[in-house]
């Protein structure tokens, strides 16, 4: 049987420059000679991508957030038993852009939801499986807001106040704070550059620790 491939996860508050840094880290496990999957969620199948959409439209129904939280888990299991599980189990690498910490950092302290119940439908939906390294992308919410509103049309989660993100970017810090040796934080308001000076610096400390 293929030795279970590694699961990355990339996660920060909006216009943080997932993306870019997405592409350098697909690069840096294919040069490792690693075979990658990068995905995202919400989606990453089918389903997920339609539930993406309902979690993502602008709507003038207001969105209780159970039901959100509920449908981001929808999403998270379907790809999960679809995508991530069967890739891992291939010996393929997972590259995927948020995950369970997006979930405790929006839904949690975002909406103000307890962090028993999502910690309770992790268990459920995930059962033991976790992140092995979650790359937290870090920026002042002010200068990521500017960013993604010169992009593009604005959803849902995008035309939340400042204190909102503020509060996610706590919610992000306090995860790391509990479990530091599975993330890194990386401050995302440098040059690019620097950014990924950062980020390279950070999967070789993880690959010497994975390969220890
Ligand atoms: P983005 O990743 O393209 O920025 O958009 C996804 C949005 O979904 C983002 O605003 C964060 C939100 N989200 C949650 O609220 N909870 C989650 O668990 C995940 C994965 C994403």
């Amino acid at each position: 049987m293929a030795e279970r491939g590694r699961f990355i996860t990339m996660e920060g508050t909006e216009g943080v420059g997932k993306s870019t840094n997405l592409a350098f880290v697909k690069a840096w496990i294919e040069a490792e000679g690693h075979k990658v999957l990068v995905s995202r969620e919400p989606g990453g199948t089918p389903l997920a991508e339609e539930i993406r959409s309902l979690l993502l439209a602008q709507r003038d129904e207001p969105v209780d957030a159970a039901a959100e939280l509920l449908l981001v888990f929808a999403a998270r299991a379907q790809h999960l038993e679809q995508v991530i599980k069967p890739a891992l189990a291939r010996g393929e690498w997972v590259l995927c852009d948020r995950f369970t910490d997006a979930t405790y950092a929006y839904q949690g302290n975002g909406r103000g939801l307890d962090t028993d119940l999502i910690t309770s439908l992790e268990q459920q939906v995930q059962g033991d499986l976790r992140p092995d390294l979650t790359i937290v992308l870090d920026i002042e919410p002010e200068l990521g807001l500017a960013r993604a509103s010169a992009r593009a049309e604005l959803d849902r989660f995008e035309r939340e106040n400042l204190d909102f993100f503020q509060r996610v970017r706590q919610g992000y810090r306090e995860r790391i704070a509990a479990a530091p040796e599975r993330y890194g934080l990386i401050d995302a308001g440098q040059p690019l550059a620097n950014v990924q000076v950062d980020v390279a610096a950070l999967l070789q400390a993880a690959k010497k620790r994975w390969d220890s």
